[in-house]
C-alpha cells in the first residue's frame, strides 16, 4: 500500500515538473496536481491539513517551504520547487522537487544541483542499526563545503498512515538524534539547503517560510524505506 501511494506522489511531481515554464502560475500547477490526485483515487494530503488552502506546496526563490499556489507567473531565472503529498489506499507518499524555470543563472544552478546532491547523500546515509543522526551528518557535511546554510527549522518526519508521525529527521548534524534505523521503518529525507543564512521568517499567511536573508534555497524530498541491508527510495515514479 505504501509503495502504490508513494509511486503515484512521484509520478504526479513528474508529471508537474514537466509544465513548470516561464509564465505559468503556481495556481495551475495546483490545479493539475488536484486533478491527477483524484484520477487517481488518492487525496492531495495537503489539502485542509492545519488548515492548509491547496493540494501542492508551490515555493519560489527566497521561500524554504510550505509557498501556498497563487496568481504569480513563473519568471524565467526562477527556482521552484513542487511538494506533492498523496493519500492512497490509507497510506501518505510525500516527494518533492526543485525545478530551474527557463534559463536561470549559475549560483542558482549549483544550488539546486547541490541539495539534490545533499538528499542523496543524507538517503545515502541510512542504515539499520546507525543513529538517525547519520542522515544530517552526511547534508551538513556537503552543505559545508559548499559553504551552504542547512535550514534547521523543518525536518523530515516518519510517515505511513499518518502524514506526519511523531519521528523527526534533522538535515543538520544534530547529536541527541540518538533513535536506531531499524527495517521496516519509513521516512523523509529533505533537506532545505541556503545560499546564505539558514534561520528563517514566516508570511503573515502561517505557512509560508522563507529565508531570514531573503537568500535563495532550494529542496528535494524523497520517502524512503530502511531495508534490511540499507534502504530503498519508495517515491520513484
Ligand atoms: N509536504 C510537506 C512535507 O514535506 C508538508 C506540507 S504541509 C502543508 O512535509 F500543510 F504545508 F501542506
Ligand atoms: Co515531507
Ligand atoms: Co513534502
Amino acid at each position: 500500500r505504501m509503495r502504490r501511494a508513494c509511486k503515484a506522489a512521484a509520478q504526479t511531481l513528474e508529471k508537474l515538473g514537466k509544465l513548470v515554464r516561464p509564465g505559468i502560475t503556481t495556481e495551475e500547477l495546483d490545479a493539475v496536481a488536484h486533478e491527477e490526485a483524484i484520477s487517481r483515487g488518492a487525496y492531495p494530503s495537503t489539502l485542509n491539513y492545519h488548515g492548509y488552502p491547496k493540494s501542492l506546496c508551490t515555493s519560489v526563490n527566497e521561500v524554504i517551504c510550505h509557498g501556498i499556489p497563487d496568481s504569480r507567473a513563473l519568471e524565467e531565472g526562477d527556482i521552484v520547487n513542487l511538494d506533492v503529498t498523496l493519500y492512497l489506499d490509507g497510506m501518505h507518499g510525500d516527494c518533492s522537487a526543485t525545478y530551474l524555470v527557463g534559463k536561470v543563472d549559475e549560483s542558482a544552478r549549483k544550488l539546486v544541483e547541490t541539495t539534490y546532491e545533499c538528499m542523496m547523500k543524507g538517503i545515502a546515509a541510512v542504515k539499520p542499526g546507525r543513529p538517525i543522526s547519520d542522515i544530517g551528518r552526511a547534508i551538513q557535511t556537503l552543505a559545508d563545503q559548499h559553504g551552504y546554510g542547512v535550514v534547521r527549522a523543518y525536518c523530515g518526519h516518519g510517515i505511513g498512515e499518518r502524514f506526519h508521525t511523531g519521528l523527526q529527521i534533522p538535515h543538520y548534524f544534530e547529536e541527541e538524534a540518538t533513535t536506531r534505523m531499524a527495517p521496516g521503518m519509513i521516512f523523509t529525507v529533505e533537506p532545505m539547503i541556503t545560499v546564505g543564512s539558514w534561520d528563517y521568517d514566516q508570511w503573515k499567511d502561517g505557512w509560508t517560510a522563507v529565508t531570514a536573508d531573503r537568500s535563495l534555497t532550494a529542496q528535494f524530498e524523497h520517502t524512503v524505506l530502511v531495508t534490511d541491508d540499507g534502504v530503498e527510495i519508495l517515491t520513484l515514479p
